[in-house]
């Protein structure tokens, strides 16, 4: 048997890992009863399978296992909390943050400073100093503008930043427009063409900042293997420019993240573990070929780190006949807690946690949100035999959900559950509406 078989890739299955159904009919995660999830902390609900998250950093570990120097670092935009952030140290990764707030996670999370890569393409003066508050933080510019202020922030801090710069490569994954950022007219990163005028700028700052390394992420559900090694012998080539050129040899190589999953059984993600290992041979390969050491490798998968893991639980609501298209079937939640069907057409699997066994409808219904946009659609066509008051599981709600959720409407964003061998613990709690109106303000004289 190859490693690749052995080896489990949850981001190629649409379900976390641990899904079975009970003989009620029930849709079982983690040992966990979904339909008694949603009766104990309620509905919208985030249950976050454990053994997937645990499955997917072991693909990835394995993978990269072959290069000695690598280390793969959790993209927190994805998914980030301080119980996050302790799961994934626990599982060898780093983290990459991009906000002050993620960096603060981290921080309070107790996450080492020097596994820490702050992202951004305008990192205010006060985050980049939070930044050097942390020794060992990696800072990851992204324009000259950046350069200039981190120089004299740490001129004035006294520290000396590490840096790498990220490159726009010109490389475009298959994926949705908005999610591409690899491509020449992207608003991050520098331009292959002005990378050495950037180089020469880090270098007038040699007690302020140590260059380290090139960073690249090329965009994001991308199930091609292709681009990424397209990035690689790119990035290659410019390692080897910059160390003819200017003598210094960098060490640092960050691909990025991107890998795909599976949203539903049309979607054939590159498996986590042919991808990491892909990846690892390739740089491997193309340096060699360059007659160059071997840099510290680095990854930032978030989406295939914890997207398939993640399911979220609705209450069904009332529903409508509707002429000339499908009956709609409303739920508890919608574009608050998951804004990616309105903002990227994604399509998601739905399934009636109650109902596992049921036969399927031949009708299907729209699947729709509660909230006061037309838009608000989770499922254009889902066939799901519901009542009201039933379960209604949405999978691969994992990543870029709770992270892009909002209060829309004035509602209060859902609690987020870690399961695993049949507990369920709270990682996340309810917001509730005196949370929604502690950060208002009366004025006397409007009273
Ligand atoms: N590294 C950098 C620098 C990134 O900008 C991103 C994602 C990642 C890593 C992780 O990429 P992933 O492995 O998750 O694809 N909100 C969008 C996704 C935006 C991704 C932004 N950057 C969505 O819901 O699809």
């Amino acid at each position: 048997m190859s490693q690749s078989t052995r080896v489990v890739s949850p981001n190629v299955e649409i379900m976390p890992i641990s899904a079975t159904t009970d003989a009620q009919g029930h849709l079982i995660i983690g040992g966990c009863d979904t339909v008694e999830l949603a009766k104990q902390f309620g509905t919208p609900l985030y249950v976050i399978d454990e053994a997937t998250v645990r499955a997917s950093a072991s693909a990835f570990q394995a993978g990269l296992s072959a290069y000695k120097k690598s280390r793969p670092l959790y993209a927190g935009k994805a998914f980030l909390c301080t119980a996050m952030c302790h799961l994934i140290r626990k599982l060898g990764f780093g983290l990459d943050v991009v906000s002050e707030g993620e960096l603060f996670t981290a921080v309070k999370a107790g996450f080492p400073a020097d596994l820490i890569y702050l992202h951004g393409n305008n990192k205010s003066a006060k985050e980049l100093q939070a930044a050097l508050n942390y020794p060992g933080v990696k800072i990851v510019a992204d324009s000259t503008d950046e350069i200039k202020m981190l120089a004299e922030i740490a001129q004035q801090s006294k520290v000396k930043a590490s840096v790498l710069i990220r490159v726009t490569p010109g490389v475009e994954p298959d994926t949705h427009e908005h999610i591409k950022t690899g491509q020449h007219n992207s608003k991050f990163g520098i331009p292959l063409d002005r990378l050495n005028n950037i180089v020469e700028l880090i270098l007038k700052y040699p007690d302020a900042l140590q260059l380290v390394g090139l960073h690249a992420h090329i965009g994001s559900q991308s199930h091609d293997l292709g681009p990424f090694l397209e990035l690689i012998d790119i990035m290659a080539d410019r390692f080897a420019a910059i160390k003819k050129e200017y003598g210094v040899e960098l060490t640092q190589l960050d691909v990025g993240g991107g890998l795909g999953i599976a949203y539903t059984k049309e979607d054939r993600p590159t498996p986590i573990y042919e991808w990491a290992h892909s990846v690892a041979t390739k740089v491997a390969e193309a340096f060699s070929k360059r007659n160059m050491e071997l840099p510290e490798l680095f990854v930032e998968p978030g989406r295939s780190m914890i997207g398939t893991a993640g399911i979220t639980l609705y209450r069904a609501g009332h529903t409508k006949d509707i002429d000339g298209a499908a009956s709609c079937l409303s739920v508890d939640g919608g574009m608050a807690d998951n804004p990616r069907p309105i903002t990227y057409q994604a399509k998601y699997t739905t399934c009636v946690a109650n109902r596992m066994t049921a036969p399927t409808p031949e009708k299907p219904v729209s699947l729709v949100g509660r909230y006061c946009e037309s838009g608000d659609i989770i499922v254009k066509e889902a066939y799901l035999a519901a009542q009201r008051d039933d379960v209604i599981a949405v999978f691969g709600t994992g990543a870029y959900n709770y992270s892009m959720a909002s209060n829309y409407n004035r509602t209060t964003r859902p609690a987020c559950v870690l399961v695993l061998d049949g507990k369920a613990e709270v990682i996340i709690e309810r917001e509730t509406n005196e949370d929604l109106v502690r950060q208002d303000r009366i004025l006397d004289r409007l009273l």
